[in-house]
């Protein structure tokens, strides 16, 4: 699950679209396909999937040990990190794509597999401090993707005002060569403003909010003529702006320590040889997570869930195609989901009936959450998955809730390509309510995910019962669809232009300004 802005952390990583690095497709190699066993032959007689057999294939004890597996793969990124972590370029990461490689290829030629490498820019801010006159305002956050200041060292200057918005080079004043450019946020993107700053010779800038609230950005694609450049809050910035605006000088302190490098990340996607090709399931979870530690709930959880009902699912046939996908790079900004729809060829789109997204599977606070995807501002079918997940859950007697199909997760490019597409979690950084607490117990007035995107999420935090009726849903909406789309929509155009108009707030390529 990607951060809400608020949660929002400094480093940040956004894809490099129509980059030179080409986009590589490698079928798994020789060495990685042991002698298939007979069963997973797509040959061999096999009875048709149904959801009963495939849900009772599913148990908890392959589940925990797979994720003892995850655990053990982030701990590789100590060295580098100093704790476990699977964020996109660690070692923790490779190793998770190599796991979730070869288990598959375990699996014989029942899928064909194919991995999708995209180049994606990593930004790290290991230090910085900014002090405008006497004050070191609180809020000063450098921006993502920020190069440091000079030799990485701390930068001496006056504070200079730019004229206003800061979009156009005739805003900023002669006199900024070796000073540091105050800016007010807006019109134009923080890029924009940090290479005009970059152009005019400021050693650094601030961009100031247009309010009081405390904000952070990105430069995106880096520039050469990027400087160190921070996001100030509004309120810090006033009593600033109010000596500028007097004719007073500013003399200010700014210093960033930061590194800035592209790095290539990796999607797998792999399909049933068996099943019709041009009707395809798809479902995806996100194989990467942040930086700050290994991610088995977010999403080792929705990764391990696949990874097992791609299993199990080899003892059947289909009648449709089944696709997986494990994601990279979803925490920064879903660039792996993104990348590979940009990337779709329209007749591909169209063969991929529906995607499912699993993200959060297993939160020990957890509430069943169904996402609210409806047909009224979603592509047709969108809903039946919706009412799918409900109709489980009720039949089983559990509890559900609707949460906000909002784009918070990787299933936001297939949405807005026309793919209806859906989903349910069991939640992240949310505050559980006394009405929650009663229909699913846990706690209320903490969070869903008590360790979410934080060290602490390890294999002691994922609950387990959660996690495996979860898991056992998966396998049904597999089953469902593997077997037919009858009474399912036909799919109807790629485009879904005044269909689907939601914000654009948690990708890494769309721009806050
Ligand atoms: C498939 O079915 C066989 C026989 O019931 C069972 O032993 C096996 O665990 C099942 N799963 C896989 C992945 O082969
Ligand atoms: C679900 O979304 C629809 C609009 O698409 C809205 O009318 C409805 O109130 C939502 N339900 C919940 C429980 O949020
Ligand atoms: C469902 O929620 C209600 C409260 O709204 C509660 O009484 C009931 O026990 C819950 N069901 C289960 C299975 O937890
Ligand atoms: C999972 O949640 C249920 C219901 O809240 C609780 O009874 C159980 O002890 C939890 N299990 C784990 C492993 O956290
Ligand atoms: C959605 O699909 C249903 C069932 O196939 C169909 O009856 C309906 O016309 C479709 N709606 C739109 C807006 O295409
Ligand atoms: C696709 O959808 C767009 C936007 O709703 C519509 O204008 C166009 O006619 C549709 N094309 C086809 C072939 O259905
Ligand atoms: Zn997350």
């Amino acid at each position: 699950m990607v951060a809400s802005k608020r949660l929002c952390l400094a480093a940040a990583i956004a894809a490099l679209h129509g980059s030179a690095i080409a986009q590589l497709q490698q079928p798994l190699s020789a060495e990685q396909r042991p002698l298939e066993a007979d069963n997973t032959r797509p040959g061999a007689k096999k009875p048709l999937v149904n959801t009963e057999d495939l849900q009772a294939s599913i148990n908890a004890e392959n589940l925990l040990e797979r994720a003892q597996d995850l655990y053990g793969i982030a701990k590789r990124s100590e060295g580098q990190y100093q704790h476990p972590t699977r964020v996109i370029g660690s070692d923790g990461h490779r190793g998770t794509i190599d796991y979730i490689t070869s288990e598959i290829a375990r699996l014989g030629d029942y899928y064909t597999s194919s991995k999708q490498s995209f180049p994606a820019v990593l930004g790290k801010v290991y230090e910085s401090r900014l002090v405008l006159g006497h004050d070191v305002p609180a809020s000063a956050v450098p921006m993502s993707l920020t190069p440091p200041t000079t030799n990485k060292q701390p930068v001496y200057g006056d504070l200079v005002l730019v004229a206003n918005d800061g979009c156009d080079a005739s805003d900023y004043p002669s006199e900024l060569s070796g000073k540091i450019a105050f800016i007010i946020r807006g019109t134009c993107s923080f890029g924009t403003k940090s290479e005009h700053a970059g152009k005019a010779g400021a050693v650094a800038a601030v961009i100031y909010n247009y309010n009081d609230d405390t904000f952070g950005g990105t430069l995106e694609k880096p520039s050469a003529n990027h400087v160190a450049t921070f996001g100030l809050s509004g309120k810090d910035a006033a009593p600033t702006l109010e000596k500028l605006k007097a004719g007073k000088v500013v003399d200010s302190i700014a210093f960033i320590d930061s590194e800035v490098s592209t790095i290539s990340t990796t999607n797998i996607i792999i399909q049933t040889v068996d099943g019709d090709p041009d009707n395809c399931v798809m479902l995806g979870g996100h194989s990467d997570s942040v930086g700050e530690g290994p991610g088995i709930n977010d999403d080792g959880s929705g990764s391990l869930t696949l990874l097992e009902v791609a299993t199990q699912l080899t003892n059947f046939t289909v009648n449709n195609c089944v696709r997986f996908a494990w994601w990279a790079g979803e925490e920064e900004g879903l660039l792996g989901s993104d990348y590979y729809v940009d990337t779709l060829p329209e007749e591909e789109n169209m063969k991929i009936r529906l995607f499912m997204d699993y993200d959060m599977m297993g939160s020990p606070n957890y509430a069943y959450q169904v996402y609210n995807a409806t047909n009224a501002k979603n592509p047709n079918g969108s809903e039946e998955l919706r009412d799918l997940y409900v109709d489980w859950y009720t039949s089983k007697g559990l509890n559900q809730t609707f949460i906000p199909f909002d784009g918070r997760s990787d299933y936001d490019a297939f949405i807005r390509n026309g793919i209806p597409g859906g989903g349910f979690a069991t939640g992240a950084e949310g505050i559980k309510t006394k009405e929650e607490e009663a229909m699913f117990g846990g706690k209320a007035g903490e969070w869903y995910d008590p360790c979410y995107h934080q060290l602490c999420d390890d294999t002691s935090n994922v609950n387990t019962t959660a996690w495996l009726l979860n898991t056992q849903l998966v396998a049904h909406s597999v089953a469902t669809f593997a077997k037919s789309f009858d009474g399912f929509p036909e799919r109807a155009n790629t485009t879904a232009a005044g269909v689907y108009e939601q914000e654009t707030k948690y990708h890494g390529r769309y721009l806050e300004i």
